[in-house]
């Protein structure tokens, strides 16, 4: 990041609260996640032997992260994940040839942390790098270790919805010299973001704040905002990030142990009042690990049981979402892999539930009642499909 007129660099207060809190020595601000996970990659490439152009990605992630390894220029090099906990399906990871691998990226889906002592001993033993990619899992930590922090670098996520959110925005962190000397080898030739990216981004800002309000949680679903859509396009800049998006940032690293505090409660709040054999199971945290539930992920019963739950829950006025549609092994821009089987079984099945700050004690009473089955508007669909037969 240049320096502005008045001689001040405008990533340094983000950089330092960033530091502090999560405890690593090197930020580097990036205009998106994606844009800084396709950055760290071709450092982590030019650090790396010949022929090392594979990037181990679990087959059930979001999108972004394909598309910043395509972005990169490498391919990726997909392997299935546990249904029970979302994380790699580590006897898979042990079959995979890595030859050609440069590095593994975890992902800590939903604010839950993978396994990241056992990655970064796997890692390691394999002579292979590792991401710990934290975009969704600012604040959580395995054995009190920040993620984000595990492995060789981390990346974090600034984008509408995240821990803390600056809009759109990324960092990419590393206790090592060597990687971030290379980050900042990548980034030197950067443009900057164009004014017209800050204007963009102001208007981001006042559309999301108004549609976080669970009231108007219905506009998102009819208009066409983009909001919430799972598509894979390497379509996206790599520019610096702006002083508007740096000091939006900055401000919201302050209140991220408050919002993850909100988060983790309404979570624990709904993991509590799930019935034991109900519709609905959770997805089992990582013994050791303190999650943050960007989200609540459950798995339903089956495909039909989940659109249902998920349909149940929006008319109730809730924001439950299928998340991601499909393994990445099943985009069709990639080419096609085998073993994605437990992948696909989530994809199909997953739901995932709000924690945000603006989810009220109703809205969990809501919820709650949708996955009993004992909410009127689940218990008058009930009755409409008995009599359609
Ligand atoms: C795990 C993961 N990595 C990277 C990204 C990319 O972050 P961004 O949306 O800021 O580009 C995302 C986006 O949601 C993500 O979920």
């Amino acid at each position: 990041m240049a320096a502005a007129a008045d001689g001040s660099d405008p990533a340094r207060p983000f950089g330092d609260r960033l530091r502090r809190a999560v405890g690593i020595r090197h930020v580097h601000a990036t205009v998106t996640g994606r844009a800084g996970l396709t950055i760290l990659l071709r450092a982590l490439r030019s650090l790396a032997a010949e022929g090392r152009n594979e990037v181990v990605l679990p087959a059930y992630t979001c999108y972004s992260v394909a598309a910043s390894v395509v972005k990169a220029g490498l391919t990726p090099r997909i392997v299935d994940i546990s249904a029970e906990t979302l994380d790699f399906d580590q006897r898979h990871l042990e079959d995979a040839d890595l030859s050609r691998t440069l590095a593994i990226v975890a992902t800590n889906l939903y604010g839950l942390p993978n396994d990241m002592p056992f990655l970064e001993a796997f890692a390691r033993q394999r002579g292979v790098f590792l991401v710990d990619d934290a975009a969704q899992a600012l604040g959580a930590a395995v054995a009190g270790r920040a993620s984000g922090t595990w492995g060789d670098a981390g990346l974090y996520s600034f984008d509408k919805g995240k821990n803390v959110s600056a809009i759109d925005g990324g960092a990419i962190v590393t206790s090592s010299d060597a990687v971030a000397a290379a980050v900042a080898r990548e980034m030197a030739d950067l443009g900057p973001p164009s004014r017209k990216d800050d204007v963009a981004l102001v208007v981001k800002a006042v559309v999301y704040w108004a549609l976080l309000r669970p009231w108007l949680y219905w506009i998102p679903q009819r208009l066409p905002l983009g909001l919430g859509e799972t598509r894979f396009t390497t379509d996206y800049p790599l520019e610096r990030a702006s002083r508007l998006q740096l000091g939006l940032a900055a401000t919201m690293l302050d209140r991220l142990q408050e919002f993850n505090t909100a988060r983790v409660s309404r979570a624990t709040a709904l993991l509590e009042g799930l019935e034991p054999a109900g519709a609905v199971r959770p997805i089992r945290p990582l013994a050791g690990s303190l999650p943050v539930y960007l989200r609540l992920p459950l798995l339903a019963a089956s495909p039909l049981a989940r659109d249902e739950t998920v349909r149940a829950l929006n008319r109730a006025g809730i924001g439950a979402t299928g998340s991601y549609p499909t393994s990445i092994a099943d985009i069709p821009e990639l080419a096609p892999t085998a073993g994605a089987e437990q992948a696909r079984f989530v994809a199909e099945r997953i739901l995932t539930l709000p924690t945000h700050p603006y989810v009220s004690q109703a809205d969990l009473r809501h919820i709650r009642s949708v996955l009993s089955g004992t909410h009127p508007a689940t218990a008058r669909s009930r009755e409409a499909d008995n009599v359609t037969g």
